[in-house]
């Protein structure tokens, strides 16, 4: 085998030749489906005459090839594992080609593929060239004619991108129907489904007038899981109308719910492929988080009909250009339909814990990566999340209305084009009239950058002095960094009064709330009319992706975590609060001194617990602790089992001392209304769900009761679930068992809620997690071919810190055992399970040792260009 190459951005060549009319004709098949293309294709002005044609294609067997009705003669081409070249064409001409591929052996799910017996495809990113030979690159954009031909009773439905103008019987019980899409697209985005599904549909009328029918197609069995989807769905498209003028542009969109799926979703154009999980839901198998990812999801992949689809990314290397943007507005779109601030929590929450670990490992890159080797290594968090906070700061610079005036002028003047990051941040820069220069670098440096602020208070002259001093830490192939335009939000709370303070900085009367912008590596803003000592209130509601360091101590931040005007930095404070206990506790571990809890932290609690509340969803935020994972983020080493036992230590001390006042809260917010997913509803059911996760660490008797109470009444999964997993992970085996069985037994029909318990069940932190996991691995539900099942339980295996990372080494073997057989079926999900792995240099040199062993005999294995990649830059 071959070392797989880099791609480099720097070698970007506009393509030779384009393709203005793609027509493709499938006959399916399972073993051996025939698909012949017909391509009418231009030689570009610019382009030389003599060069050649390239058309990718891999894993084809290729029948025919015909230019302009001939065929062509074997010294005309050159045909290798990459694709065809030929070398002599003229300025237009079609070319037809006739090939062969096998669906039901495709284990990638990369292509044409088979999930649960029917037929569907998976092209994004360069998937296309399993399907048929094509310049499968997004800035060659065809209009696309689409016949599709199945057996009438095992495929009663066909479905690909557009509309349907032609149908009809053929010989041997076989049909067909021909699909057209009249928006030229990418290779990228073509999808079809053959197989036999039942539809659920509705119509959503456009801020034009126009009728449009909307179709969730589905297994027969789910028709009753759809609803959920389809009113997300339709609230996303009327918010995206309102918000951003974004209109619908074809007769009908379709959701296709399919088995066995990489990612979560993909936005085909007029023909959305989901991860069943992301869309199927019903109150008895989903849980409120479930729902809320449901809507996100839907409304993700609806938003690139036009942060995506209309206009799209010139090049691979651009991926963040669709991606931030689009993550970024259905951030704002569940922002906007749910809690803002709970949201904006969750999300941040997940951002600190697992992007900054990306950043912080050996796969750190930067949000528009320079090389890469295979490309579905970079549908990252970085590509994803960061790229969606970039797009976010871009917004609070330039304000809402300048922001809104660049996407109108971004989609107006790209439309049905192929473009890049600068075409999008110039669009921004135009309508704002910002200079944008040193803001990009964002999209080109990788790494966290941290902040370490101090601020001092001078009476006699009311000032108050803030210094900033930004730095980047290397990372790999990045040693310089520059200094980045970072926008800190900020506000000055009087500390006798507990008000903000207004701000006047440089003479300017700023308000009580400001962005200071930190330029330079160190700048002081000197804040004056200062009357009284203030505690200042940082990067409020996160204005940016950084690691904030200030002093604080805990009474500034006991106070803060009341005071703040600020939602989002009032739980910051609670976060900051529980770090600070949390490092105590695990010095004293490693140094095994006794443990004592901070009883700033109980009274804290205390005052949380028994305060009016609000909003219950952020309450139930705050009184989480940071999970492990992010409790591991903030260490220069992790220590695992230290981490553990203080995080074990403070759920227990707070469980103890404030019993009475969690079992008041957790009284007060049973509920037994009919479920329904709002915000009030989901936020009194996770404070209630904290509640009890407290009550249940110190097993308290009655909580126990309530706790199987809980679960017996099976009022949704919701509830169902937390009590399950707060029984399961509890010592007594005498709880576990019996409700792990009652429900493997009660849900054994339903894949998604067998997910679940997979999951639960692995994620204990009892001994016994590796055998149980190897058992499951046998179980009849379980499937290594199933990318769900094997992030159900392989996955959730990895994140069980203590299990995982068991210091003789099995867990890390098991894993790479699974990586290594994935490599051979689903490379993409060999590669993402491995993560956990490549970031062996975080930990003491022990579990270093032992993951470095193991990453070595993957190394071993004929690799796929993923699993190659990863592996490479985890040994570097
Ligand atoms: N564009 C899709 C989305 O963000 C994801 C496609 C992922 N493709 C892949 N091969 N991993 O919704
Ligand atoms: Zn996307």
């Amino acid at each position: 085998m071959s070392k797989p190459q880099p791609v480099h951005l720097s070698d970007y060549q506009p393509p030779a030749y384009r393709v203005t009319h793609t027509e493709l004709t499938f006959d399916l098949d399972p073993a051996s489906t025939r698909v012949e293309a017909r391509l009418t294709i231009e030689r570009h002005p610019e382009a030389a005459p003599n060069a050649p044609l390239f058309l990718n294609g891999e894993q084809l067997t290729l029948e025919s090839l015909l230019l302009d009705d001939e065929p062509l003669a074997e010294s005309a081409y050159q045909h290798d594992d990459k694709g065809l070249t030929v070398a002599n064409v003229p300025a237009a001409f079609t070319l037809a080609t006739r090939v062969r591929l096998a669906p039901e052996e495709n284990t990638a799910l990369e292509g044409l593929y088979q999930s649960s017996g029917m037929f569907c495809t998976q092209c994004e990113a360069e998937g296309f060239r399993r399907i048929t030979f094509y310049p499968d690159r997004p800035d060659v954009m065809a209009v696309f004619r689409v016949t599709v031909i199945g057996d009438a009773t095992r495929e009663p439905v066909l479905l690909a991108n557009g509309n349907p103008v032609e149908r009809g019987e053929l010989e041997g019980g076989r049909h067909f129907v021909t699909w057209e899409d009249p928006h030229p697209k990418p290779a990228y985005l073509f999808a079809l489904v053959a197989g036999d599904l039942a539809c659920v549909e509705d119509h959503f009328t456009t801020m034009n007038g126009r009728e449009v029918t909307l179709q969730i197609w589905v297994e027969e069995e789910n028709l009753g899981k759809t609803d959920h989807a389809m009113a997300s769905l339709k609230r996303a498209m009327r918010w995206d109308e309102d918000s951003y003028g974004r209109e619908y542009d074809l007769d009908r969109f379709m959701i296709v719910a399919v088995n066995d799926f990489n990612m979560g979703a993909m936005e085909n154009k007029g023909l959305n492929i989901f991860n069943s999980a992301a869309v199927l839901t019903h109150p008895d198998t989903a849980t409120d988080a479930a729902f809320q990812q449901v809507e996100g999801i839907v409304a993700h992949e609806y938003f690139h009909n036009w942060s995506g689809n209309r206009v799209t990314c010139r090049d691979w290397f651009q991926l963040s250009l669709k991606e931030g943007f689009t993550v970024f507005r259905d951030q704002s779109f569940s922002a906007d339909t749910n809690s803002a601030p709970v949201k904006r929590i969750q999300d941040v929450a997940f951002f600190r814990t697992a992007q900054f670990a990306e950043d912080a490992g050996p796969t750190a890159h930067s949000i528009r990566p320079e090389h890469y080797i295979e490309i579905t290594n970079f549908y990252t968090l970085t590509i994803y999340e960061k790229g969606a906070e970039v797009v976010r700061m871009l917004k609070n610079l330039v304000g809402w209305e300048a922001f809104r005036r660049g996407s109108d002028l971004y989609f107006e003047r790209f439309d049905g084009q192929a473009v890049t990051i600068e075409d999008f941040v110039g669009c921004m820069a135009e309508a704002s009239q910002q200079d944008l220069t040193q803001f990009m670098r964002w999209y080109h440096q990788a790494g966290t950058p941290e902040i370490d602020a101090h601020g001092e208070y001078d009476y006699v002259n009311a000032e108050y002095r803030l210094t900033l001093r930004q730095r980047t830490p290397m990372t790999p192939g990045q040693t310089h960094k520059q200094p980045l335009h970072i926008p800190v939000r900020m506000g000055l709370v009087g500390t006798k009064s507990g008000h903000d303070l207004t701000l006047t900085l440089d003479g300017e009367k700023r308000g009580k709330d400001t962005v200071i912008h930190l330029r330079e590596a160190e700048q002081t803003f000197v804040f004056t009319d200062v009357a009284e000592a203030p505690t200042p209130s940082l990067l409020r509601n996160f204005s940016a992706p950084v690691k904030l360091h200030f002093p604080y101590s805990r009474e500034d931040l006991a106070f803060l975590l009341t005071e703040d005007s600020d939602g989002f930095n009032r739980w910051e404070a609670s976060q900051r609060l529980a770090m600070l206990a949390l490092n105590d506790l695990i010095a004293a571990h490693r140094n095994g001194v006794e443990k004592v809890m901070d009883t700033r932290v109980i009274d804290a609690y205390r005052a949380l617990l028994t305060a009016p509340v609000n909003d219950k969803a952020v309450l139930a935020e705050m009184l989480k602790l940071p999970s492990e994972a992010c409790i591991a983020e903030s260490q220069p080493l992790v220590d695992v089992d230290a981490i553990h036992a203080a995080r074990e230590f403070v759920r227990q001390s707070l469980g103890f001392a404030l019993r009475d006042e969690f079992m008041a809260v957790y009284t007060a917010n049973v509920s037994s209304k009919a479920y329904a997913p709002t915000p009030e509803q989901i936020g009194q059911r996770s404070l209630k769900s904290v509640a009890l996760a407290y009550l249940m660490a110190v097993e308290d008797e009655e909580a126990i009761e309530r706790c199987q109470a809980q679960f017996d009444a099976g009022h949704n999964m919701t509830d169902v679930r937390q009590a399950l997993t707060l029984l399961v992970h509890s010592s007594r085996d005498e709880l576990a068992a019996p409700a792990l069985k009652a429900f493997g037994e009660k849900w054994a029909h339903d894949s998604l809620v067998m997910d679940q318990w997979f999951s639960i069940q692995v994620s204990r932190p009892q001994e016994d997690v590796l055998e149980r996991v190897k058992y499951l691995m046998q179980h009849p539900a379980f499937s290594l071919k199933n990318p769900n099942k094997v992030r159900a339980l392989l996955g959730a295996f990895a994140q069980n810190r203590v299990n995982f990372h068991r210091l003789d080494g099995a867990g890390y073997a098991l894993l790479a055992d699974a990586v290594i057989e994935l490599n051979r079926l689903n490379p993409e999900i060999a590669a993402r399970l491995m993560t956990p792995l490549t970031r062996w240099r975080r930990f003491d040199d022990a579990r270093q040792a032992l993951m470095q062993a193991e990453l070595e005999r993957i190394k071993q294995e004929p690799l796929s260009a993923n699993v190659y990649e990863l592996v490479e830059k985890a040994l570097a």
